[in-house]
């Protein structure tokens, strides 16, 4: 793999080493069982906004200093579903192995985009990692939506994606009991729309705000439309250069932009077990273009090129332009 550093502060020997050509980067030099100085942060967090997923490999870390790490980003949020620990409602453990499959995860999404303000960013934690298998997709949902046409930009720019919690539908039983409980969700959490065309909040850069996983239409189209609409979009997360894929080993956190990067988890790994912990950090309500946005524009890093990145000179090899 090559690498290269684009920043290196030399006061705390920080390293961001690029991972991809849109999305992600590593975090060198960095221990997270130690409170994080302010300038330590801050680096973090530019790079978090640069590259939409970071990586922080060789974590002995416990929840305790992964939930403290969430922090510094912001308040936590906790899942409406998922169980949770008593002293930790923050936490999500995700333990699977031969007698719990993953379920919901290996579907492109963006977590909990349900909810009227979906989680800002999550972090994801491994203890246990599978010897095979077990990888997760990252998907750049910014670089998807530079890489639209023009028309195809202006067609979605003023669309509202509907949005449903449906996966989860499924941990409903049909006893009345677990019948009552899917009502107080669904009153809880109704049917409601976002943006197609998401702003982000803190670097201006536009994304594709929908996902397979919990988008149903597009507000105003007749179901064919949205349809045919929406597999466009969906199917823009699958293109290779948009995409970063992690294979984890043990004690790697990641924090991905909940914002604009859709994930895939991999169920390859099954039986194997793989035991995962998750914090999200609470987000705003979306908005998209029609809003005023008056913050900074942070794009993605440019490659910087090298000697060996010259063109070669005459007389050294072929030269051909091929035109479109
Ligand atoms: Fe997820």
């Amino acid at each position: 793999m090559s690498e290269a550093i684009i920043a290196n502060d030399r006061s705390n020997n920080i390293e961001i080493v690029r991972l991809s050509r849109n999305l992600g980067a590593e975090i060198r030099n960095l221990d997270l069982s130690h409170e994080l100085t302010e300038d330590e942060f801050s680096i973090v967090h530019q790079a978090f906004l640069e590259n939409e997923v970071l990586v922080f490999r060789e974590q002995d870390i416990d929840a305790r200093d992964q939930i403290a790490f969430g922090k510094l980003f912001g308040e936590l949020s906790i899942h409406p579903f998922s169980p949770n620990l008593v002293d930790m409602p923050e936490l999500i453990v995700l333990d699977n192995h031969k007698d719990n499959p993953p379920r919901l995860t290996d579907q492109w999404h963006s977590d909990e985009t349900f909810r009227e303000a979906p989680p800002m960013a999550t972090i994801l934690r491994s203890t246990i990692t599978p010897r095979l298998g077990g990888d997760t997709m990252f998907a750049s949902m910014s670089a998807a939506y530079e890489g639209l046409s023009d028309e195809i930009q202006r067609l979605i720019s003023g669309l509202e994606g509907i949005f449903d919690f449906k996966p989860f539908r499924a941990l409903f039983t049909n006893d009345l009991e677990s019948k009552k409980r899917l009502r107080k969700i669904e009153d809880e959490h109704p049917i409601r729309t976002h943006p197609v065309v998401r702003v982000h909040p803190e670097s201006g850069r536009k994304s594709i705000f929908v996902n397979p996983q919990f988008t149903i239409g597009i507000k105003g189209m007749k179901d064919e439309e949205s349809r045919t609409l929406l597999t466009l979009l969906f199917d823009q997360a699958k293109v290779p250069e948009y995409q970063f894929r992690h294979h984890w080993e043990q004690n790697t956190m990641i924090i991905w932009d909940n914002r604009s990067v859709l994930h895939y988890a991999i169920h390859d790994y099954y039986p194997q077990r793989r035991r995962m912990e998750r914090v999200t950090i609470a987000g705003d309500k979306p908005f998209g273009l029609g809003a005023s946005y008056d913050g900074p524009y942070i794009g993605r890093p440019e490659i910087i090129l090298s000697e060996q990145d010259a063109p070669p000179q005459d007389g050294e090899g072929p030269v051909r332009n091929f035109k479109r």
